[in-house]
């Protein structure tokens, strides 16, 4: 037998099927890229851009900024509680919601389907102006099957399980059933063939999530069946490994610190983290598979979602394999037709997160996000992320309390203002003339520091100038430069200082005038002068705590004293 022949026969006939089905999709994500940019020139259908370090989504040919919220589990489950939900998030300014779509909802028995559910929630979203991003709750939600219908679930010999370290079935489908990829596809892809039907000319549908934080849960964070352990043994992939060796360059650290391009197999080529390499590789294949299935029907935007490591974790305590920045060099390799990647932050560092995946190359999109630090870190978010999109978890929850005396910003009063400033965020999003920063009451850090427009803007949580109280409550803002020296400071909570920048000269930063603003059918007024106590003699913007401001500072230089020195 010739070399290239023997290294074909040591596959299994499902890794077999894999490649080709590889060599398809590439072609397929080609012509599915392709027939996206005609839809965009012709149809103008939602796509996602990403240029200079910024992406953006496109509806109806215009960038959008999603003021978004994901829904709970068991939130959209039926088409009543779009009647009760939707409004309730509308009044509260948001504009998109992220929403679950099962598998088992949409096709209770094999070949029929049935997308009431959805299309009432798409009619509803409609009466109240909202998007929705829909969440497939395929083969995997949260690692687990649990989504799957039930003609899925009882045929574990059609629809393997993945395997534990301990030789039981798990919860867990394997990304080894050929048959569970079918069927995934085929669901999947009715699924966006009704979505374009319905809503290919209103839009309201915006892009998909397909499949939910997978990986792999248990000890060794390995799928241990038969099919899975043979693979395991043979040799990596030609197409990833040349990926890897092409851009060796830009690799996660995680990933490059045992990487070994001489080795053969997964163990030496990846070394320790090879289970979950392995695993990054054949979830990355299989869901691929079936975001083109999808696209072929309607070439929404696609992505992924990951669950991340807390610190310490090993592959198997978190999903392993999953899309997180470990293994993004894989899944680009093994997913061509993903458009993205975005990470759900429950942890407190949202900062690193939220940089993590734009270092990797994603434009910003945060799917889910703890809600009660929603309101400061969506600030972050689209300032200094330069997001198109943020979405905290849950928001179905939240209570609609009108005129309410809060203690701090609400979700709401957060989007309430955002939303009349949306063009202005997009297009400084695109001069990279927007910067933001949060600052949490447990943070260890008691200030941060932004440099934008020659100014550094630096902040500390508030204090009340009457009684000096430690601040009680996070503080965020988002500054908008609109003039040579004239910036719109968005948010709460923070007491900020102004300095020139001395990186571009040695000069002394003086504030010229605050003043507070409202916006009135679309135009910005001025409802007040920050003075006195309320700007500190003049030195510091001291942001309100309790309430979402938007705030026009003007600021000043001139030479220091050079005989001072
Ligand atoms: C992350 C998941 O993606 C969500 O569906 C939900 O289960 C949350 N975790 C709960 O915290």
């Amino acid at each position: 037998m010739r070399r290239r022949e023997r290294r074909f026969a040591m596959l299994l006939p499902f890794e077999i099927l894999i490649c080709l089905l590889l060599a398809a999709a590439m072609a397929s994500a080609q012509s599915a890229r392709e027939n996206a940019a005609s839809n965009d020139a012709t149809s103008k259908i939602p796509t996602v851009r990403f240029a200079n370090g910024v992406g953006q989504i496109l509806v109806h040919g215009k960038p959008f900024l999603i003021l978004g919220g994901e829904l709970g589990n068991s939130s959209s489950g039926t088409a009543a509680q779009a009647d009760e939900i939707l409004p309730k998030l509308a009044k509260m300014h948001f504009n998109t919601v992220l929403a679950p779509v099962a598998w088992a909802e949409i096709e209770p028995t094999e070949g029929h389907f049935d997308f009431s559910i959805l299309d009432h929630w798409i009619d509803v979203a409609r009466q109240h102006d909202m998007h929705i991003v829909i969440l497939w709750f395929g083969s995997w939600k949260n690692a687990f099957s649990e989504y799957t219908p039930e003609w899925v679930k009882v045929d574990t010999t059609r629809f393997p399980r993945a395997i534990s370290a301990e030789g039981l079935p798990t919860e867990i489908l394997s990304t080894f059933g050929s048959e569970t990829m079918r069927c995934d596809s085929r669901a999947f892809a009715a699924l966006m063939r009704h979505v374009r039907e319905k809503d290919a000319e209103r839009q309201t549908v915006l892009m998909v999530q397909v499949e939910n934080e997978m990986g792999f849960l248990g000890r060794g964070g390995r799928d241990r069946s038969a099919a899975a352990n043979q693979a395991f043994e043979n040799p990596v992939p030609a197409t990833l490994v040349q990926s890897l060796k092409k851009n060796r360059l830009k690799m996660a650290p995680e990933l490059a610190a045992n990487f070994n391009p001489e080795g053969r197999t997964w163990k030496e080529m990846f070394g320790a983290p090879a289970d979950e390499a392995f695993m990054a590789w054949h979830y990355g294949i299989y869901v691929n598979q079936v975001m083109e299935a999808g696209k072929k029907e309607y070439a929404l935007p696609m992505y992924m979602n990951a669950q991340l490591p807390a610190p310490g974790e090993r592959p198997g305590d978190y999903p392993s394999g999953g899309p997180n920045p470990y293994n993004l060099d894989i899944y680009r390799a093994a997913a061509p037709a993903a458009d993205f990647y975005a990470p759900d932050i429950y942890w407190p560092n949202f900062d690193y997160w939220v940089q993590r995946y734009k270092a990797a190359g994603n434009p910003a999109f945060i799917p889910e996000a703890r809600l009660e630090s929603g309101a400061a870190n969506a600030l972050y978010a689209y300032g200094e992320g330069l997001a198109f999109g943020f979405s905290p978890f849950d928001v179905d929850s939240l209570p609609l309390v009108e005129n309410k005396p809060e203690a701090h910003p609400t979700m709401g009063d957060v989007y309430g203002t955002l939303s009349k400033l949306s063009n202005e965020i997009l297009q400084a999003q695109q001069e990279h003339k927007i910067r933001g920063l949060a600052l949490h009451v447990s943070s260890l850090r008691p200030r941060q520091t932004v440099s934008l427009g020659g100014y550094l803007f630096q902040a500390t949580l508030s204090r009340s100038w009457a009684s000096n109280a430690l601040a009680t409550n996070d503080g965020a803002m988002m500054i908008l430069q609109t003039g040579a020296n004239e910036f719109y400071v968005v948010g709460n909570g923070l007491s900020v200082t102004f300095f020139r920048d001395p990186d571009i000269d040695d000069q002394v930063a003086g504030i010229a005038g605050i003043e507070r603003l409202s916006s009135n059918n679309g135009t910005w007024q001025v409802v007040g002068e920050l003075n006195g106590d309320q700007s500190d003699q003049g030195r510091r913007l001291l942001m309100a705590a309790h309430e979402m401001n938007v705030y026009r500072v003007k600021l000043y230089s001139y030479k220091r004293d050079p005989a001072a020195r």
